[in-house]
């Protein structure tokens, strides 16, 4: 794989299984920055520069796909100017880190319903799919206007829609038609922020993740934040139900 010559032998984390798949809910910017006196918007422009050096670290470590809540089917509800320096950030972290994030072996693709984005936003996601289609160190994978809800919906009406009456759903079936298809599920969840809980995040594919809560808020949370999630995963004993 490319890029294996940086990581030390040593490296303790690399020497036990590591998550194929890590799943983030980026959460905390706005206290972040009102904790600072600050708009809340400065603390998602900090939120936006501290994805790369996690999306660097996981293609470093090997990690296979690592999918980022960047905006909920929720967050409609936040003020309009809110929501537009939101959708502003997205469009100049995709002009300013595709070429690198490229360069870096990193695919970058999306969750979520995006047709319902601003033009904008979806044409610059479009240009950056198509410029990184060809990476396979790392799928970066963005959830943009995701909820687990709307997804589920979205993937048994098409099911039905494309299936002749009568047939059952099956696990396997719902697979191929959720924004996620083709990937393996999460083996790790992090929520940054210290809170508890899921926020509509992948409702159906993290049934058998790990959970991983830091008290970082997002704009602090750094590689070695990245690591210490790893760490701890590493100790965990995954029995999916059964004894082993
Ligand atoms: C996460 O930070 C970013 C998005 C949800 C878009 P928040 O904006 O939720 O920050 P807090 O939770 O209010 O601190
Ligand atoms: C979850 O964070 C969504 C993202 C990080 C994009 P929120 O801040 O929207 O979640 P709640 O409202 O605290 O549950
Ligand atoms: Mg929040």
């Amino acid at each position: 794989m490319q890029g294996q010559e940086s990581n030390s032998p040593a490296d303790p984390l690399l020497s036990r299984h590591l998550p194929r798949h890590i799943a983030i809910i980026m959460d905390g910017n706005g206290r972040w920055a009102q904790r600072r006196g600050l708009d809340r918007t400065v603390g998602h422009r900090e939120g936006v520069k501290a994805l790369k050096p996690i999306v660097k670290e996981a293609a470093r470590l090997g990690i296979e796909v690592l999918t980022a809540y960047a905006f909920s089917t929720e967050n409609w509800r936040r003020p309009s100017q809110e929501i537009d320096v939101l959708m502003g950030l997205l469009v100049e972290f995709l002009a300013s880190e595709t070429p690198e994030l490229k360069e870096e072996g990193v695919r970058i693709r999306t969750i979520g319903d995006i047709r319902k984005l601003p033009l904008s936003a979806q044409q610059s996601l479009n240009w950056a799919m198509t410029e990184t289609s060809q990476q396979r160190r790392l799928i970066l994978n963005l959830a943009l206007n995701y909820g687990g809800r709307d997804e589920i919906l979205r993937a048994v009406n098409s099911w039905r829609h494309q299936t002749p009456e009568g047939t059952e759903l099956t696990e396997a079936e719902l697979n191929r038609y959720l924004d996620t298809a083709g990937l393996p599920d999460p083996d790790l969840l992090i929520r940054s922020s210290g809170e508890f809980r899921l926020s509509n995040f992948l409702l159906w594919q993290l049934a058998y993740a790990e959970i991983y809560i830091s008290d970082k808020l997002w704009p602090d949370f750094g590689p070695a934040d990245l690591q210490a999630a790893i760490r701890d995963y590493q100790t965990r004993h995954r029995r999916f139900g059964g004894l082993g």
